[in-house]
C-alpha cells in the first residue's frame, strides 16, 4: 500500500470538505485551515513524540496549514538535535522516528528558532498554537502559561497527573478563553471507532457494563520502566500516563461522567522486585544475565537524541528497570461507576506475553466483544475483531477490523488531520478538549489515590465537575 499517497488523498479530501463548508456558509467558521494565512505553530518538549508525531509531519505534510516557528526544550542540546531531525524528515510515514541515520543528513528549509525558555520563545516568535509534548507532570505549566500569553494549546495526554493540577487547569480554562485540544489518538483506532459507531446505532441497546483489559507486552510494557514514566511524580503511574487513553475512550463511549473509583495495584516485576540493579543498561555489570538488557547504542537516532544529551540533564533513556526509585504499578485492577449507572471493570498488566486489549460491552439488548491484539507470539497475523451478540438471536456477527498502516494503528495520522485541518468533518466527535482531558486523567488519579488510601474515591472529592464546560 502506498501510505503517503493515501495520506495525501485523505488530506486533500478533508481540505476540500473544510473549504466546501465555508463556501456554503455553514455555521462552521473556517479559520486559517485552508488558504494563505497559516497558523504559527510551536512545540515545547522536543523528545521522540514532539519530533515524530508532531514536528516532522507538521513540516512535511501540513505546510499549507501551519508554519513551524519555534521549538523549546529544557535540554539545550536535545532541542538543537530535534530541530535538525524535524527538518531532515526523521519521522517515517508511520510517524515513528526513523531508526536509520541520526538526523544529521541534509536538513531542508530555513532553520527553526530554538529556545530553552518558554516565555522567551513565545515573546520572540509569537505562535498562535503551541503543542505540549514534555514530560507528563510538566504539561500543566505550559498549558496554563501558554493560554496566559494568548496562545491556543494542543496538549498530549495526560492533561493532568494529580488533583491539584486538575483543579488549576479547571480554573485556568474558566479564566482564559483559549482553544485547547487534548490529543487522544486512541479514539481513532479501528476498534474504538467501531465500538462508538455500534453504540451510537443502538446495536446493544442501553449500555450496562464494560470489561476492559489492557495488556502491554514485555517489549512495550518494560519500556515504561526504563524511562521517567517509572516515577509516580512524573507520570501519575501507568493508570494516568497510559490508561488515560482508555479512560477517555470509556468516557466517550459511555457518554457520562465517572462518579466513584476503586482500585488495587501492585509492583510485581520491576523496580525493587528485581534481582539486581544498576543506573542504566550501558554501564551495567549484569548485561549477560538480565532478561531486560537493552542496548540503546543499536539505535543511532536515540543515541543522538538522548545519550549525547545526557551531560545536560543526567537523564538515562536506557534506565535500569529494576531501579529502587520505581514507584508505579505493573499490575492493576480498577472499578468505575458512572453517573448513568454504567459499571466498568478495567485492568492494566505490563510485561505479559501479548500486546493489545480485550473489551466487552454488555447492554440491554446484547453484547460486543472486542479482541484487538497488536502482537501475540503464538498466532499470526495479529487480530482485531468485534463480535456482536444479541440476547434475542442464537447467532453472532463477527466483524473483522482492517489493520491500518501507521503508528498506533494509523490513528496518529487521523488525529493530525483533525488537529491541523480544524474544520474537517468530525461525525463521531473524536476531537477532544479540556473537559475530556480532565475527566480521563481524573479516573487514573482517583485510582492511584484509591490504592494509596485503600478505599473508594469519589470524583467529587478531587474536583468540582460542575465547573467544567462542555
Ligand atoms: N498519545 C500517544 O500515543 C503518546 C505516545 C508517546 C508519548 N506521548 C506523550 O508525549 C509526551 C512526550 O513523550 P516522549 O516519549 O516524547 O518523552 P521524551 O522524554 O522523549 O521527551 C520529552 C521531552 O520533554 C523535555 N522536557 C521535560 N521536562 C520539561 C520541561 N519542564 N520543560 C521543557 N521541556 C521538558 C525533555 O527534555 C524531553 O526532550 C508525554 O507527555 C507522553 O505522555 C503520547
Amino acid at each position: 500500500m502506498n501510505n503517503r499517497k493515501n495520506t495525501l488523498t485523505r488530506r486533500s479530501f478533508l481540505e476540500s470538505s473544510a473549504a466546501m463548508a465555508a463556501a456554503v456558509g455553514t455555521a462552521t467558521k473556517i479559520r486559517a485551515a485552508v488558504g494563505p494565512s497559516r497558523t504559527r505553530l510551536a512545540i515545547v518538549g522536543t523528545g521522540s513524540r514532539g519530533i515524530g508525531m508532531w514536528g516532522s509531519p507538521a513540516v512535511r505534510d501540513y505546510s499549507k496549514q501551519v508554519e513551524m516557528v519555534g521549538l523549546c526544550d529544557v535540554n539545550p542540546k536535545r532541542v538543537k538535535v530535534a530541530e535538525r531531525m524535524i527538518r531532515s524528515n526523521m519521522a517515517d510515514m508511520d510517524g515513528h522516528l526513523r531508526t536509520e541515520g541520526d538526523g544529521s543528513s541534509a536538513a531542508k528549509g530555513s532553520e527553526i528558532p530554538v529556545f530553552t525558555d518558554f516565555d522567551e520563545m513565545v515573546n520572540t516568535v509569537s505562535p498562535d498554537r503551541i503543542i505540549v509534548t514534555t514530560m507528563d507532570s510538566t504539561h500543566i505549566h505550559y498549558v496554563i502559561r501558554g493560554m496566559e500569553l494568548g496562545c491556543d494549546m494542543i496538549c498530549e495526554k495526560p492533561f493532568a497527573t494529580d488533583e491539584e493540577q486538575s483543579k488549576a487547569l479547571i480554573s485556568a480554562c474558566e479564566k482564559y478563553d483559549k482553544n485547547i485540544a487534548v490529543t487522544f489518538n486512541a479514539r481513532y483506532g479501528t476498534s474504538a471507532t467501531k465500538i462508538k459507531e455500534l453504540l451510537n446505532a443502538g446495536e446493544i441497546g442501553e449500555l450496562y457494563s464494560v470489561d476492559y483489559a489492557e495488556y502491554l507486552d514485555d517489549d512495550h510494557g518494560t519500556s515504561y520502566f526504563r524511562r521517567w514514566h517509572g516515577i509516580k511524580e512524573n507520570s501519575g503511574t501507568l493508570l494516568v500516563h497510559k490508561a488515560s487513553h482508555h479512560f477517555d475512550q470509556l468516557n466517550w463511549w459511555i457518554g457520562a461522567d465517572p462518579v466513584e473509583i476503586s482500585a488495587q495495584g501492585e509492583l510485581r516485576r520491576y523496580g525493587r522486585r528485581g534481582p539486581f540493579r544498576h543506573a542504566n543498561c550501558r554501564l551495567c555489570s549484569h548485561k549477560e544475565s538480565c532478561g531486560h538488557y537493552w542496548d540503546i547504542t543499536e539505535h543511532p537516532h536515540l543515541v543522538k537524541l538522548y545519550v549525547d544529551c545526557e551531560g545536560e540533564d543526567g537523564y538515562f533513556r536506557d534506565g535500569c528497570v529494576y531501579r529502587n526509585a520505581i514507584n508505579i504499578y505493573d499490575t492493576t485492577s480498577v472499578q468505575v461507576r458512572y453517573s448513568n449507572k454504567v459499571l466498568v471493570t478495567y485492568s492494566l498488566n505490563a510485561g505479559v506475553p501479548l500486546e493489545g486489549q480485550t473489551i466487552t460491552l454488555n447492554g440491554s439488548k446484547g453484547r460486543l466483544e472486542v479482541r484487538n491484539y497488536a502482537r501475540q507470539p503464538w498466532e499470526a497475523p495479529a487480530r482485531a475483531e468485534v463480535r456482536l451478540m444479541r440476547n434475542s438471536e442464537s447467532h453472532s456477527t463477527l466483524m473483522p477490523l482492517a489493520r491500518r498502516q501507521g503508528s498506533h494503528g494509523g490513528s496518529d495520522s487521523l488525529i493530525r488531520d483533525h488537529v491541523f485541518i480544524p474544520d474537517s468533518p468530525d461525525p463521531l466527535k473524536q476531537r477532544a478538549g479540556a473537559r475530556a482531558g480532565i475527566m480521563s486523567s481524573i479516573i487514573g488519579i482517583a485510582a492511584y489515590r484509591s490504592i494509596e488510601k485503600g478505599r473508594p474515591i469519589k470524583v467529587a472529592e478531587l474536583i468540582d465537575v460542575s465547573r467544567l464546560r462542555g
